[in-house]
């Protein structure tokens, strides 16, 4: 339907413009003709896209139920510093939201509240309620699961259990109204609410695309450029890994070792144990990726194209040229948040 209206218009437009002797002058039509083959081209690669890619589900799953009043709560207490042992540490001092920032801090590894040394890049918390891997060892399955850990974690906020979370949040008055508004059945301050506000917060953070919008069916809602990239993220592979609409965030994937990464952390090991999983992380999504370096598990690659030049010692076909690498990256801004980034 959207294919054949297009059509028309762009019929119309082609039409208009060849009979207007002003603009015969400005264009051979030649060169009309090149673009309009590219704009139709551009309607096989939305259907391919829409296909080997898919769209995002509107609605983020878990979500249906979360309220207004939740999110509010959630995102005080994701805010909060008094909650971590020495009132310096929130969780949005690793997971940064305001500017552009969409939950990363920037840091190849984030530092705790006492300044103590983490292993691992800091995701992205925008879009998470679409995981179903939590971690870059997938060691959790649900946000729920996840909520609470950073309080008690000793490289992270450090308290020392969570009824000092709940002591902290007792003292302070504010919280006593925002718990009732948020859970009005059960209105308490205690660890369900506060892992439920955590996870709703977190579950309202999607990102806006113009490569959404794109596969979603407006084929001018990304550059000529930005569908060169496209089509060769289709044909290089990339979708083995980063595959589904968080173009990632599944597939666990052995690193190469060619590269000199930080030989202490076995990944997916040290939850599971079995000697197979030693060195595999989880595939990253690459939503905002434009937004959030530096790369990898560790944060050991600072540019986005260095990430994609390390992606020869995947599973690409053939060697990936730089030109190659400069139309991806020209592509993977495509999948930034709308707010968060100028267009
Ligand atoms: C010291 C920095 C730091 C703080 C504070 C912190 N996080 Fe994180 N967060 C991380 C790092 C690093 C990871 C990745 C850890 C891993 O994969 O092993 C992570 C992972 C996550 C993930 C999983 C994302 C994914 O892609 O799987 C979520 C969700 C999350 N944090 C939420 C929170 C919440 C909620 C808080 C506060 C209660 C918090 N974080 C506090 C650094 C931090
Ligand atoms: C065999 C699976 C696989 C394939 C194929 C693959 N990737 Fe990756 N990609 C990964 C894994 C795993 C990581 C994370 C590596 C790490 O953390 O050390 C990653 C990381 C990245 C990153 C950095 C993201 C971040 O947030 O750290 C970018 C960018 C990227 N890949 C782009 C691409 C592109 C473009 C292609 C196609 C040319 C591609 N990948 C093909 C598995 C794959």
């Amino acid at each position: 339907m959207n294919r054949f209206f297009f059509l028309l218009i762009l019929i119309f437009l082609f039409q208009c413009k060849v009979d207007n002797p002003l603009n015969a002058e400005k264009k051979s039509n030649n060169e009309e003709i090149l673009s309009l083959t590219f704009i139709l081209a551009g309607f096989d690669l939305q259907e391919e896209a829409r296909n080997k890619i898919g769209l995002l589900s509107q609605v983020v799953p878990g979500s249906e139920n979360d309220t207004r009043e939740q999110i509010v709560l959630g995102e005080k207490i994701f805010r909060d510093t008094s909650l971590s042992l020495n009132s310096v540490q929130s969780c949005s001092t690793c997971h940064l939201l305001n500017g552009r920032n969409v939950g990363t801090d920037g840091q190849a590894t984030s530092l705790g509240t006492f300044g103590q040394s983490g292993k691992r890049n800091t995701p992205s918390i925008f879009n998470v309620g679409y995981l179903k891997t939590i971690f870059w060892d997938g060691r959790k399955s649900t946000l729920s699961e996840q909520a609470l850990l950073p309080f008690v974690d000793a490289s992270e906020m450090a308290l020392g259990s969570t009824s000092d979370l709940l002591d902290r949040l007792n003292a302070k008055t504010e919280y006593a109204s925002l718990f009732s508004a948020a859970f009005p059945k059960n209105p308490t301050i205690q660890l369900t609410n506060v892992n439920d506000a955590i996870t709703a917060f977190e579950r309202s953070l999607v990102s806006k695309t113009r490569f959404d919008d794109f596969i979603g069916g407006n084929p001018f809602a990304i550059t000529l450029q930005e569908k060169e990239g496209l089509r060769l993220f289709l044909n290089l592979n990339c979708i083995n890994c980063h595959d589904g609409p968080m173009l990632g965030g599944k597939k666990f994937v052995k690193l190469d070792s060619k590269y000199n990464y930080n030989k202490n952390d076995l990944g997916r090991f040290e939850f599971t144990g079995v000697e197979a999983d030693k060195y595999f992380f989880r595939t990253p999504s690459l939503r905002n990726v434009e937004i959030t370096p530096p790369y990898f598990h560790d944060g050991s690659v600072r540019t986005l194209e260095e990430a994609i030049r390390r992606m020869n010692e995947y599973e690409a076909p053939r060697t990936i040229t730089e030109a190659e690498i400069a139309s991806l990256a020209t592509f993977l801004k495509s999948l930034s948040d709308k707010s968060k980034v100028n267009f």
